[in-house]
């Protein structure tokens, strides 16, 4: 394997931590820089373990500082970027849509311009990973997949925002040659999730006897993907996709939401000991999120016939990792849901 520098952005995100620990232990003769703000949803408790190998580097910037951008890259003179550096609630945009104009398009288009910069027409051996989400496509109704022609027609300022620093990234490859590849990823759960999203959000308040917010109807639908075999699938298009392109990946795991919250109760009552049937009652329907998308169902056959991608666990498996680890890290949880975390809770769940 070449000696390579790799920045990964967001890197002490839910994602990104799993994407940097991959490659730190993969790949010892790469460096690995982890170019992350810390946000509310940036952690470096998430790296603890791999904190202290020689091939890994912190590097505290935003990406929205198109200077301090600069200087990390000018810095570790990387070969490759994966970007995943984000807002990433879909909720916290309704609300803030602003943040996510500067983080998700303005700060994209700096990595972009530093990136070009450095690499200044030689892009031997160089490329740019954009990380990207399936709600890029839009809703589907009840039939149908997202594939990788399917038209952009994102609703959420988070969606019409990430949609947007993919044109960018696409634009640099058109109009400047940037060696670029992206990937569209359907929702993903795992170990160090932020408890603001469904999963870990129903987690920490079944453990903790809270209601269980479900919005609307519950017949919302998403296809769950963990988080590891997304790691695993951007290290493979990093490495072995075709330039210029993208690759969706997804689970062909659809779950409505209402149902996956039941089943979470199920194996929660078991692991917690607790008598069958405890937490659903917990269930409670709550207002709708505005321009609420339906379904989300993504085609992964692309990845999987052109690189031999495959989920490796399936879900009953990985949530069931997932509880056990949200269990074992009680004291992570606590930490995360202090301080902001309550305000933001209070705001978000008034009704
Ligand atoms: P996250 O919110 O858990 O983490 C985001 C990370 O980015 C944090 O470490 C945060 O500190 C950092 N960050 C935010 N703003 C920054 C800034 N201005 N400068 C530098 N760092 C900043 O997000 P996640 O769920 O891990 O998502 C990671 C990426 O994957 C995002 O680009 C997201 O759009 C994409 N994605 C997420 C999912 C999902 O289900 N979570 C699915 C598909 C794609
Ligand atoms: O599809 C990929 C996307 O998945 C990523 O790009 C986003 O970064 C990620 O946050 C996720 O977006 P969603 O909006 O699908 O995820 P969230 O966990 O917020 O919500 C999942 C579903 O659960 C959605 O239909 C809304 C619903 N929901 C969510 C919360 C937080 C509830 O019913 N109650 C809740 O309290």
């Amino acid at each position: 394997m070449a000696k390579k520098t790799i920045v990964i952005t967001g890197g002490a995100g839910f994602i990104g931590s799993h994407v940097v620990r991959l490659f730190v232990t993969k790949y010892p003769d790469y460096k690995i820089v982890n170019l992350d703000a810390l946000t509310y949803a940036g952690n470096l408790e998430n790296l603890k373990d791999i904190q202290d190998q020689p091939n890994y580097i912190f590097e505290k910037a935003n990406i929205v500082d198109a200077e301090a951008v600069k200087a990390v890259f000018q810095k570790h003179n990387p070969d490759g970027v994966i970007h995943l550096a984000a807002e990433s609630h879909v909720d916290r945009s309704i609300t803030s849509p602003l943040d996510f104009v500067y983080t998700n398009v303005i700060g994209t288009v700096n990595l972009l311009n530093a990136t070009k910069e450095l690499w200044k027409d030689n892009y031997e051996g160089k490329r740019f990973h954009h990380v990207s989400t399936d709600e890029v496509y839009g809703a589907l109704g009840d039939t149908g997949f997202f594939t990788e022609e399917t038209s952009y027609d994102p609703h959420s300022p988070y969606s019409a925002s990430k949609a947007s620093s993919d044109h960018f990234v696409y634009a640099y490859a058109d109009t400047y040659g940037l060696p670029v590849v992206l990937t569209n990823c359907s929702n993903n759960y795992g170990p160090n999730h932020f408890p603001e999203k469904l999963i870990p959000l129903m987690i920490h308040n079944i453990i903790n006897n809270k209601p269980l917010p479900v919005y609307g109807d519950g017949k919302y639908t998403r296809d769950w993907l963990y988080v590891i075999d997304h790691a695993r699938a951007i290290d493979l298009v990093f490495h072995e996709g075709k330039g210029s392109e993208k690759y969706n990946v997804g689970g062909f795991n659809e779950w409505k939401n209402i149902d996956l919250v039941k089943l979470l109760c199920q194996q929660m009552d078991e692991k917690l000991g607790r008598e069958a049937g405890t937490s659903e009652q917990l269930i409670t329907f709550v207002k709708d999120r505005p321009g609420h998308d339906l379904r989300y169902a993504i085609d992964a056959t692309k990845i999987n016939k052109e690189l031999g991608w495959s989920p490796s666990v399936t879900f009953e498996e990985g949530l069931s990792k997932t509880i056990d680890w949200f269990l074992s890290n009680k004291e992570w949880l606590e930490n995360v849901t202090s301080g902001d975390y309550q305000n933001y809770y209070n705001k978000q769940y008034a009704e």
